[in-house]
């Protein structure tokens, strides 16, 4: 009677830890797995999609990573998040559509207490602080703007045939980015303020919103060409693919060589490191994504164990509390390898 009732016992204890081990192992297995729901503007940005190719190489059989495209629209943004918090992700990356409507997203993210990384595209501060779970992974729109009007100062000091008509002053066009985006403005504004505080006189001949786009920064400097003709002397673009929209249309247009306006970029996306390359663009500034990608996964990875940010902070500069920019940096024809390669 005793063996059978140890027998009993140690049959029950084996149950027991057969199914605790079991119970255990499911549930570790979907508490180790990081999930991370991505919405982005727009797949079809340049810019935008080199990053999410970055942050897509951080995926592995511990870390699922949905993509969602909210192809303009805030409103299938605002459904994409209701998705992959029904999905159960551990945290949202949103590339907001429009940064001064994240209300929807804030929302639903703080109803779910899911964490919130914005990325890219900048929201305003007061939105900001609505939730402590609220972070941006970016870049300083200003100091791309100034490390613009820098190459294109140094441009117009070292190669004195930009000046074509021997005037003394380098006249110029700007291709603005979206009106509204933290990038636009700024840069704009940050290039041509390096450029006088640099001593070089200018003078704007025009400028367009070309919305970030090659297609449409063609047409708008095709108008320039037909508007001023060979007088443009400077091309100054808030992104690489607006630079490249320059190119397309002085080529299109069978404008000889040495007859082009100098042309500046910011980005070094992987079509406007090879303009540098090629010589067509004098310059850019790289947006590092590599370096944002990386950011917004640890970020990620720390807070989906309900880490603080604080943790990344041997890394980088957490700007109060909640944001991370990395730098930008300068690239001409004399340092385009470093780039190529990455
Ligand atoms: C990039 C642009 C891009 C935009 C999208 C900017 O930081 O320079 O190329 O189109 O972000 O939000």
């Amino acid at each position: 009677m005793k063996k059978v009732y140890v027998s009993l016992l140690l049959a029950i204890c084996l149950l027991t830890v057969a199914l605790a081990g079991c119970g255990k192992q499911t549930v570790n297995k979907n508490e180790s797995k990081l999930k991370i729901g991505v919405t982005v503007y727009d797949q079809y940005d340049t810019f935008v999609g080199q990053l999410v190719d970055c942050f897509l190489t951080f995926q592995s059989e511990d870390v699922e990573i949905a993509i969602y495209n909210a192809a303009q629209s805030q409103q299938i943004q605002n459904s994409q998040v209701k998705k992959m918090i029904e999905d159960g992700v551990d945290v949202i990356c949103v590339n907001l559509v429009d940064r001064t409507d994240p209300t929807a997203v804030i929302d639903a993210a703080r109803k779910s207490d899911v964490p919130v990384i914005f990325f890219n595209r900048e929201l305003v501060e007061g939105d900001i602080g609505r939730w402590n779970k609220l972070f941006y992974v970016g870049a300083n729109a200003e100091e791309s703007g100034v490390m613009e009007g820098e190459l294109a100062a140094w441009a117009c000091l070292t190669k004195k045939d930009i000046d074509k008509n021997g005037d003394g002053v380098i006249q110029y066009v700007v291709l603005e980015g979206e009106a509204g985006h933290q990038d636009a403005i700024v840069r704009t504004e940050a290039s041509v303020n390096t450029l006088k505080k640099q001593g070089i006189e200018i003078d704007k001949l025009g400028y367009a919103i070309a919305n970030w786009n090659r297609a449409q920064a063609q047409t708008k400097a095709t108008q320039f060409i037909e508007d001023y003709g060979y007088n443009i002397e400077l091309v100054l673009s808030n992104n690489d693919d607006m630079a490249l929209g320059a190119i397309d249309a002085y080529e299109a247009k069978a404008v000889p060589r040495n007859k082009w306006p100098v042309i500046f970029g910011i980005d070094g996306t992987n079509v406007g490191l090879e303009a540098v390359r090629d010589d067509k663009m004098l310059g850019t500034v790289y947006n590092d994504k590599e370096g944002q990608a990386t950011a917004m996964f640890e970020l990620a990875s720390v807070l989906a164990r309900g880490g603080s940010i604080e943790e990344l902070s041997d890394r980088y500069t957490i700007e109060n509390g909640r944001y991370i920019r990395l730098p930008y940096e300068k690239v001409t024809s004399s340092n385009i390898i470093k780039y190529l390669s990455r």
